[in-house]
């Protein structure tokens, strides 16, 4: 067969193959051109989840009828103004979006210059259907219809109306993320879906596209590395959710998908968060432009960095920093479904109904706390005479204890109101937190047996403990080798108080069977620390001193990460006052 070169219509037809795929990636492209026509506030009005129509009307700079022309021809842009890609600002740059759009569906570009006229032109499926004069206010109205009407191959790979305008919605979230100055507006058949307005702060912005509960649980990122700048949010380990789907990436203010950071967002998140749990995160990278290539692929979502490694090492260390500044914080409302557990006993319930855990006043009773029945202990809650007036809230925010229930939870009376802490857990936290620490500063304190305790064990398990003497010994467990079928312990970690050898070593060599053994036990910190505090001095089921559970709540407000336990479960909560009325109807 004879080569020839293709008729226009039809290279514009196969570049739409790879710029539209679906309505989202066509809406994709229209919002980025209001964006970089300078627009403050941008509207999408979409019927049939975008495949009837899609419409986008900005207030930006509008273009001249000429160039009206143009901008439907291939590879006609105004964005490159000095031929270079490593240097563009603007979001679009390959001059292909609106001649691909128009290739494949009936596009109406209609637009006017500020003191100018308008004009309108129509260009179905690849054929300029005529042009002519339009009244519009300044700015851009772009309208997509019956998209794919005459592909009927691609047509076919379109899902439901719904999925098609999830994805819709899914673009102008990620771009109105990115640009907080602007307003944006997204109406389907009719009905508003979504609308924020211009000039909002970025935490709020985020939150506003994300979780409201958001600007309350997350922190804010602000970090350097070599020339790379991180900035954005974090949501709070215990704000997380149970997929992945609000994490966003953001280089040189353009959304991007990348594995990169479904793997940086986990490794720093990795010892805060049970696996099945995913934080939210919005980040936002920003790179010279020469550290980044933005013309990986036609729709432009992806990109390719010349030091990924520095990247990567800029997204853990930014959001560990953010969150190690966290402190103590956790999310601190008990959630909705939580607090409507909590119910009040009908007015003519008998006083005091069978005898259980109960916490507070009789007649409250709640179902997270276990329910023996049948079963009848001696309440363990010991009542502190309430002398002291709450502290100020700014200097014990956890407050003071003023007793314990079932000898595993604390409860402190704070400025604001009451706190519920989980003892167990946090002092787990504590316990990795501060082998952490000390591990970095180069190993944890050890405290000597008077006594060495010997251990038997299995031979394999002395060979696996005894292959990793040294590393222990940096966590503070002095160890040897005593025949065949024992190790001697000669010190325990100080942070562990009068722990129990023989149970720690015995739970320590179970779990190294289970680690890989080319992970180091840093590798595994929180496991391991979390083996050694249910082996030290606080452990569910402890009577505590008020000294102690007063000493644990000072320990927690200084320590990072103390709000949330190794596996992302909150380690305390607090009922406000204003909770706590409510309960009682007073509100
Ligand atoms: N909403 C708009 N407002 C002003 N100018 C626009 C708008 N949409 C498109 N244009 C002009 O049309 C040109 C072509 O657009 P497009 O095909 O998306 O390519 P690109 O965005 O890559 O330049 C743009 O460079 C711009 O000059
Ligand atoms: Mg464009």
């Amino acid at each position: 067969m004879p080569i020839r070169r293709l008729p226009e219509q039809l290279v514009n037809r196969i570049a739409a193959g790879e710029v539209v795929e679906r309505p989202a990636s066509a809406l994709k492209e229209l919002v980025e051109n209001a964006i970089d026509a300078g627009a403050t506030r941008i509207v999408v009005a979409l019927s049939g989840g975008g495949i009837e129509r899609i419409e986008v009307i900005d207030d930006g700079c509008g273009m001249p009828p000429e160039d009206m022309t143009l901008a439907v021809e291939r590879h006609a842009t105004s964005k490159l103004p000095d031929d270079a890609i490593e240097n563009v600002v603007t979001l679009g740059f390959r001059g292909e979006a609106l001649p691909s759009i128009a290739s494949v569906a009936r596009l109406t570009l209609e637009s006017r210059v500020r003191g100018a006229d308008g004009w309108s032109l129509v260009v179905d499926n690849g054929r300029k259907e005529g042009e002519g004069p339009a009244a519009l206010p300044p700015g851009t109205r772009v309208r997509v219809e019956q998209l794919f009407a005459r592909v009927p191959a691609r047509r076919k790979f379109l899902r439901s109306e719904r999925s098609e305008f999830a994805a819709c919605v899914d673009v102008v979230k990620r771009l109105a993320m990115a640009r907080p100055d602007i307003g944006f507006t997204v109406e389907h058949d009719g009905r508003r879906s979504l609308s924020v307005q211009p000039g909002e702060d970025r935490p709020s912005r985020v939150a506003a596209l994300t979780d409201r509960g958001l600007a309350d649980n997350s922190v804010a990122i602000d970090y350097e590395r070599g020339n790379a700048r991180l900035g954005g949010v974090a949501g709070l380990p215990t704000f997380s959710r149970g997929v992945a789907d609000h994490q966003f990436l953001f280089v040189n203010g353009r959304p991007v998908r990348d594995r990169l950071l479904i793997g940086a967002v986990r490794a720093a998140y990795q010892d805060l968060l049970a696996r099945d749990r995913h934080p939210i995160v919005a980040l936002f990278v920003d790179v010279p432009g020469e550290e980044v290539d933005v013309n990986v692929h036609p729709a432009k979502t992806e990109v390719r960095f010349r030091d990924a490694a520095n990247i990567r090492g800029l997204i853990v260390g930014g959001l560990r920093h953010a969150l190690d500044a966290a402190g103590h914080r956790s999310a601190q409302q008990p959630s909705a479904a939580a607090l409507g557990q909590w119910q009040r006993e009908p007015m003519n319930a008998p006083l005091y109904p069978t005898p259980q855990r109960s916490f507070a006043s009789a007649g409250t009773q709640s179902s997270v706390w276990d329910r023996h029945e049948g079963f009848t202990p001696m309440p363990a809650a010991r009542a502190e005479i309430a002398t002291a007036a709450p502290p100020e809230a700014q200097s014990f925010p956890l407050g003071v204890a003023r007793g314990q229930v079932a000898a595993t939870y604390i409860v402190a009376e704070a400025e604001d109101g009451l706190v519920i802490v989980d003892q167990h857990a946090a002092h787990e936290r504590l316990v990795l937190e501060r082998m952490r620490r000390a591990v970095e500063n180069g190993g944890v304190a050890r405290q000597a047996l008077l006594i060495p305790d010997v251990v038997e064990l299995d031979e394999v398990a002395c060979d696996r403990l005894e292959a990793r003497i040294g590393e222990l010994a940096e966590m503070g467990l002095e160890i040897e080798r005593f025949g065949p079928r024992a190790i001697l312990v000669r010190a325990m970690p100080a942070l562990l108080g009068a722990g129990d050898p023989k149970g720690l070593v015995t739970d320590l060599a179970d779990e190294l069977a289970a680690f890989d053994a080319a992970l180091s036990l840093k590798e595994k910190l929180d496991e391991v620390a979390a083996t050694m505090a249910c082996h030290g001095s606080v452990r569910a089921g402890r009577i505590l001193s008020v000294a102690e559970m007063n000493a644990l709540l000072r320990e927690m407000e200084v320590t990072p990460h103390s709000g949330q336990c190794n596996h992302g479960r909150p380690t305390w909560i607090k009922l406000g006052h204003g909770d706590i009325e409510k309960l009682f109807g007073r509100k």
